[in-house]
């Protein structure tokens, strides 16, 4: 066994992410990252389930790659790869499939809501709209994690069920194949408590579902637009506030340092400075935390840019790692 743990999670590439994927998942992951050894991956065929444009694919997948990167993501200590990249991945799914009982499938929760969507709309097969791919996906997502022979697997709570599938599938294996070769089991690491959820510009939860984020890297005057729609009250300049019923004072709190959000919270309990003035504050924290990264954001759009060659890297590093699991499943199970 290895000394030290293998930490792998999957990114949905589903277009630039926001403020609140930086805040949840992205400053959380990099941290990490320089902490333990990491593989991060961008899960494109998971991608393919929804997205039939291969241009937008296409696309989304380097805009979250380059996003990544810009935000500080150094790719010599972290295996960066596409999913797609290592076709081993795909090869363990099937051989995943053949120990994994249908039932509990039937069970997961995606699969499940798709269902109930139908049940509820009054459509009589409650299997319409669903593909193998969203069937099938907390079996790929076991590949993804086995096929890497992944300790700790970093994710968001709603994730939870996915990881006990995996540790379930593992162990189907193990006790079939074990004297041969068994998959380590993996371990989900989850966020600690009641994490606080970054506010969007209509002061609900942050989120592309709702069409209220901010996206990590917009030219200065979108951005300087997206926070002046932020709701504020009608209370008058001159009048004490309350900063934590404040949407862009939470949003300010998250991205200014201690001394500077201390300084905003103090002038805004004495009175005398107005909303417009805070955002102001905020704009220009965001855009002096984030001007940078999407300078370095755009260059590795660019169609020549080193992010090619990264994710090349990262794959033949992933793909190294993944053909030795592979030559050990295969002699286990007799394909070889
Ligand atoms: P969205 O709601 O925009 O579709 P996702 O569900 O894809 O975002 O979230 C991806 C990651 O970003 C998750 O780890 C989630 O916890 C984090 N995240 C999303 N929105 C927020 C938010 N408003 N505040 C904090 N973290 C968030
Ligand atoms: N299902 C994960 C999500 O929706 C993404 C993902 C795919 C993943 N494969 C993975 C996460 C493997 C961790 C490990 O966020």
């Amino acid at each position: 066994m290895a000394a030290t743990k293998t930490y792998l999670t999957g990114i949905q590439t589903s277009g630039m992410p926001h403020l609140g994927n930086y805040i949840g998942a992205i400053r959380p992951a990099l941290e990490a990252a320089r902490e333990h050894d990491s593989m991060y991956f961008l899960a494109d065929y998971h991608a393919l389930n929804s997205v039939r444009d291969p241009a937008k694919l296409r696309h989304d997948v380097r805009s979250v790659a380059a996003t990544w990167l810009a935000c500080g993501l150094d790719p010599e200590r972290t295996v960066l790869y596409r999913q797609s990249s290592v076709p081993e991945v795909f090869e363990l799914a099937t051989v995943l499939g053949a120990v994994t009982a249908k039932g509990l499938m039937n069970r997961a929760h995606a699969y499940k809501a798709a269902r109930d969507r139908n049940a509820e709309a009054g459509v009589d097969d409650l299997d319409a709209g669903v593909n193998m791919g969203l069937f099938n996906y907390p079996v790929l997502m076991a590949a993804d994690i086995l096929v890497m022979e992944a300790d700790i697997v970093p994710v968001g709570r709603d994730q939870r069920q996915h990881i006990e599938y995996t540790a379930d599938i593992a162990g189907s294996f193990n006790h079939l194949y074990g004297a041969a070769y068994a998959f380590p089991v993996p371990e989900g690491e989850f966020p600690e408590g009641e994490s606080s959820l970054l506010p969007g510009t209509d002061g609900r939860k942050m989120s592309k579902s709702y069409d209220n984020h901010i996206p990590l890297f917009l030219p200065e005057n979108k951005l300087k637009k997206l926070v002046r729609r932020i709701p504020t009250d009608s209370t008058p300049v001159e009048d004490p506030k309350d900063p934590d019923t404040s949407a862009v004072f939470q949003l300010l709190e998250h991205f200014a340092d201690a001394d500077r959000t201390a300084a905003v919270r103090k002038r805004l309990e004495a009175g005398g400075m107005g909303w417009g003035e805070l955002k102001n504050e905020l704009f220009d924290v965001l855009n002096g935390l984030f001007g940078p990264m999407r300078e370095r954001y755009d260059a590795l759009m660019e169609p020549d840019s080193e992010l090619d060659a990264v994710l090349e890297d990262g794959a033949e590093r992933a793909r190294a790692r993944a053909k030795a699991t592979m030559a050990k499943v295969r002699a286990a199970t007799g394909i070889a």
